[in-house]
């Protein structure tokens, strides 16, 4: 009892001030042996303190690790036994890019990262700018009772719905950036084909679906990934692994309540996610997208090794077309297939409920920019170019959809 006391003081006081990164290094390892990604990967689902910022995916992929420096000693002498070749990324000049990318206008813009007040006001404003066509909606709520705040674009009736979830793991700025550049150009191109698909489709676009998790990040702790749910010891729940679709099975999440990785107490445990999957159901989309970064992956089901979609050949078909129009713009070069083939196992996700609980036909999930040079801390001016090319690459999917649904 009296632990738990002085832990909890301890959390209300560090809570208060910005965490720093001073002295912490993030080392990338390359694994090249099968023994050397398994244990790199056990390590990722029970380590306390070592912050993963790239999962242990393949051979030869490497995998970007931010070390305490309290930890920094016994990180070489434990995992350096196992002969990795390694190198260590400056995280000072990443800090440096963090200063600058914080903005103090009060509108958004795409040139900037932007608080969660700004976001939540500039959709409002949007709302009452295209009244006919934008709609304010409640996508679920928080564990601090903040408001999931979504819009409904919607240019004319009986459209089939497109649902975009972003931004479930708070530190990965650059997702709402994207989520509402796109959401932006839907209401603002005259491109024929963004014009085509922005007003024969309906919109259902959540841009920040964990904003507690976004706040924190925010105002606190720059490499916040989970929610704000507190635990016994340490909080949040991973918000990508709360989902009731093979929760917590073997290798593909944590119990352990301190881990990025925490898949909850039970599936649907968190407020969030519960709520969030309810207006899922009721929007009944056609078209799931979710935002991540950072990698540069297009990802279809499953998490876990045990099946494909019943449509897998046609996502792959249409993904690999997708990635193809994305690198047109600027070259950017993203791989495709199945989460489980080019990240590692994931259960418990939300792309991975949405397809084999509610059947939704297309599923996608992206990794956005980079491949971690920036990781995390992409730099703003990265914004627009990966919004731009992120939206060839929806455009390109959607116009796939949008055939194939006509011709049915
Ligand atoms: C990184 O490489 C150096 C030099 O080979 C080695 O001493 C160190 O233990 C390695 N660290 C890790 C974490 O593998
Ligand atoms: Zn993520």
């Amino acid at each position: 009892m009296l632990n738990k006391l002085v832990i909890s003081l301890l959390f209300a006081v560090t809570a208060t001030a910005k965490v720093r990164f001073d002295n912490h290094q993030v080392i990338r390892l390359w694994p090249e042996e099968d023994h050397q990604l398994k244990y790199l990967h056990q390590l990722y689902q029970n380590s306390e303190g070592l912050d993963f910022w790239t999962i242990p995916r393949k051979l030869s992929d490497f995998v970007d690790v931010r070390v305490p420096p309290q930890l920094l000693e016994d990180f070489h002498k434990n995992v350096g036994k196992l002969n990795m070749k390694n190198d260590t990324l400056g995280i000072e000049k990443a800090e440096e890019e963090l200063v600058k990318s914080r903005s103090s206008n009060s509108r958004l813009d795409w040139h900037s990262y932007y608080d969660l007040d700004v976001i939540y006001d500039w959709m409002k404003e949007i709302a009452n700018t295209y009244p006919d066509i934008v709609e304010l909606y409640e996508g679920g709520t928080t564990y601090e009772e903040r408001t999931i705040l979504g819009v409904k674009l919607s240019y004319k009736p009986n459209n089939p719905v497109v649902f975009i979830e972003s931004g479930i793991h708070a530190r990965e700025w650059v997702c709402p950036a994207t989520t509402t550049c796109i959401l932006n150009e839907l209401l603002t191109s005259e491109d024929p084909d963004i014009r085509l698909i922005a007003e024969n489709f309906d919109w259902h676009i959540f841009p920040i679906v964990n904003p507690d998790g976004y706040k924190y990040s925010f105002d606190y702790n720059r490499m916040w990934r989970k929610t704000r749910t507190p635990g016994d010891r340490c909080y949040g729940v991973d918000g990508n692994r709360n989902w009731d679709d093979r929760w917590l099975e073997e290798g593909g999440a944590s119990s352990n309540e301190c881990s990025e990785t925490y898949a909850g107490t039970e599936p649907f445990s968190t407020v969030e996610y519960d709520t969030l999957a309810k207006t899922i159901t009721s929007s009944d989309p056609t078209v799931y997208f979710c935002m991540h970064s950072y990698s540069q992956l297009l990802m279809i089901p499953f998490g876990h090794t045990l099946e494909v979609a019943d449509n897998h050949d046609e996502l792959m078909e249409i993904g690999t077309k997708a990635i193809a129009s994305l690198a047109e713009r600027y070259g950017t070069q993203y791989k495709v297939g199945p989460i489980y083939d080019v990240i590692y196992t994931a259960t418990g996700g939300s792309m991975d409920w949405v397809k084999s609980y509610l059947k939704v036909p297309y599923t996608f999930e992206w990794e956005l920019r980079d491949t971690g040079y920036y990781g995390f801390l992409l730099p703003t001016n990265q914004i627009l170019p990966t919004c731009l090319e992120t939206l060839d690459s929806m455009k390109t999917i959607l116009l796939e959809v949008y055939n194939s649904i006509s011709k049915k």
